[in-house]
């Protein structure tokens, strides 16, 4: 862990614009305003469907499976930079309040050029926190949830496409975007 580019919380009292990173629902669901957007990562960190989402995608009875980041060194995560007023945060952590933090960490664009950026992320031992499992175990349980913000599938799917559409593979997300379309297929037949 001391690897891992975690730094600093965010100055509280700044009114600069700041950047964001968003490597989950917030690359495909934006929802906020904000005054860039850059395509951009992180290092460090690794994208994992570990967390919980009983808010969103699941319900308490039924909990989905949403993506957050775990520490994993020599790892890149690709994702979404919004550079925001601070204002729009205090409606992010109401969206995000199922488990994540605010986390201040470098920003690397992609065209080379560096930064910081705030980045929610929901850490092991959360209220909502699910952990590892296979990628047929996750996919499975994502099949069958579904919350306010709709089917946990949307999320997932509309996911593994918007990393595709930024031109980067994420295999963990692959694994469990085939597995579920595998399990569905299977269903059809039946
Ligand atoms: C993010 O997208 O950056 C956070 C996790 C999520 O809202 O899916």
């Amino acid at each position: 862990m001391s690897d891992t580019p975690i730094s600093r919380t965010r100055p509280s009292e700044s009114d600069q614009p700041l950047w964001l990173f968003g490597y989950g629902s917030l690359i495909y669901k934006t929802g906020f305003a904000f005054k860039a957007c850059r395509p951009a990562s992180i290092k460090g960190w690794t994208r994992r469907f570990w967390q919980g989402s009983h808010d969103h995608r699941g319900t308490l009875e039924s909990p989905g499976r949403v993506a957050t980041l775990v520490p994993q060194e020599g790892a890149v995560c690709h994702g979404m930079a919004y550079l925001i007023a601070p204002d729009v945060l205090a409606g992010l952590d109401v969206r995000e309040k199922n488990g994540y933090l605010r986390v201040m960490t470098d920003l690397y664009f992609d065209d080379g050029s560096q930064d910081e950026a705030l980045v929610y992320m929901a850490t092991e031992g959360n209220e909502a926190w699910l952990g590892e499992a296979s990628a047929l175990e996750i996919a499975q349980q994502i099949s069958t949830a579904a919350g306010p913000s709709g089917p946990n599938r949307d999320y997932l799917l509309m996911l593994a496409d918007s990393i595709r559409d930024m031109g980067h593979d994420d295999d963990h997300v692959e694994a469990i975007e085939q597995a579920l379309l595998a399990l569905e297929a299977n269903v059809d037949r039946s």
